[in-house]
């Protein structure tokens, strides 16, 4: 199929052509801090349709609405804790995910028919850029899931989601490109729908970043075992190859670990991040350099400790239980 879709630069010009794309029921994926999403009207059910279509998402699996601001929360919401309060004040714009009791402006098509909302304020400044013109020229938000196929790996620039949907978008379809995500894993979501917060989704933001900023002591983790929350399948976050999580003798595979721990022989040093932020923002990229040189196994070392690491060791635990 010759249907690629448009690759664009971001000026203020190719972000007001995206808004108005939107407006007119088309799918714009745009950078995020965290990763790539695939963005469509929040409120046009033929656009958000086309996301799971694109993705080959199930339907029941709710998607984020992007909003520009903390301002933009109560036309979405029905009911809003102090807690989130706290933390949207705290947080936003940034890498958190907060759910809420739905408005009825959210209809059941974002929300996979669940009473609750998704809703996240991302801090680059293209997709606030992207969002706030959207605003403004439709009394909508952007949804928008992470821009790869269901249960692959999260894309990180604008050349994976090219690689991940290229064949799934259609020429009216755009890609902007913003380099490299900063942080490189998915947002944290907190469940805001009960009288405690509950992390359903570790990321950037970390356990003790919403314990000292809410004063509380211990938040809830929840396991990934309700299917609707984000990363409870099984396969999501692996790549081709067999991810292990130690050292195998005599294994032609590749290596990936902070720079201080050696490379063992026979292995392929993929990377040396040089801190647990550099692990996180190459982890997927090194997901994709691996499959794409033909590796049939990657070694990663998980880095240790709470925090983002314990973010990390998240997503790499169901990477290495495979697809
Ligand atoms: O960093 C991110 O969050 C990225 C960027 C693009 O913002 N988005 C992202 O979206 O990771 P997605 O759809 O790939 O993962 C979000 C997860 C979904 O798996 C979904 O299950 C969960 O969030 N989710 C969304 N709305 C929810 C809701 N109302 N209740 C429970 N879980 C929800
Ligand atoms: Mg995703």
């Amino acid at each position: 199929m010759s249907n690629s879709p448009f690759l664009s630069s971001c000026t203020s010009e190719t972000i007001r052509d995206a808004a108005k794309a939107l407006k007119a029921g088309h799918l714009v994926a745009f950078p995020t801090e965290t990763v790539y999403g695939l963005g469509a009207d929040a409120r046009n059910p033929v656009a958000v349709k086309r996301i799971y279509e694109v993705k080959g998402r199930p339907s029941d699996h709710p998607l984020i609405i992007h909003i520009s601001s903390i301002n933009q929360m109560q036309k979405w919401t029905s009911e809003v804790p102090d807690y989130a309060i706290s933390l949207a004040r705290t947080f936003w714009p940034g890498p958190l995910t907060l759910i809420l009791k739905r408005s009825d402006l959210v209809q059941d098509f974002i929300s996979g028919g669940q009473d609750t909302v998704g809703l996240r304020v991302p801090s680059d400044s293209v997709a606030l850029a992207l969002i706030s013109e959207f605003e403004s020229i439709s009394d909508s938000a952007i949804a928008a899931p992470s821009a790869n196929r269901f249960g692959q790996v999260s894309p990180t620039s604008s050349q994976d989601v090219q690689d991940e949907l290229g064949l799934y978008l259609s020429n009216v379809d755009s890609i902007l490109d913003g380099g490299t995500s900063r942080i490189g894993i998915e947002s944290t979501i907190v469940d805001c729908t009960n009288q405690h917060p509950i992390i359903l989704r570790s990321g950037f933001i970390t356990k003790e970043d919403i314990e000292s900023t809410l004063g509380i002591d211990e938040v809830q983790l929840k396991s990934t075992s309700a299917i609707k929350f984000s990363g409870s399948f099984e396969k999501h976050y692996a790549p081709k190859c067999r991810v292990i999580l130690e050292s195998l003798e005599g294994e032609n595979s590749g290596f990936f670990a902070l720079s201080d721990i050696p490379t063992p022989p026979g292995m392929t040093r993929l990377g040396s991040p040089s801190s647990v932020d550099e692990f996180a923002r190459r982890l997927y990229s090194t997901f994709r350099i691996a499959d794409h040189q033909g590796f049939k196994i990657l070694v990663v070392i998980p880095p240790k400790g709470s925090g983002l690491a314990m973010a990390i060791n998240d997503r790499l635990e169901k990477a290495s239980r495979g697809r």
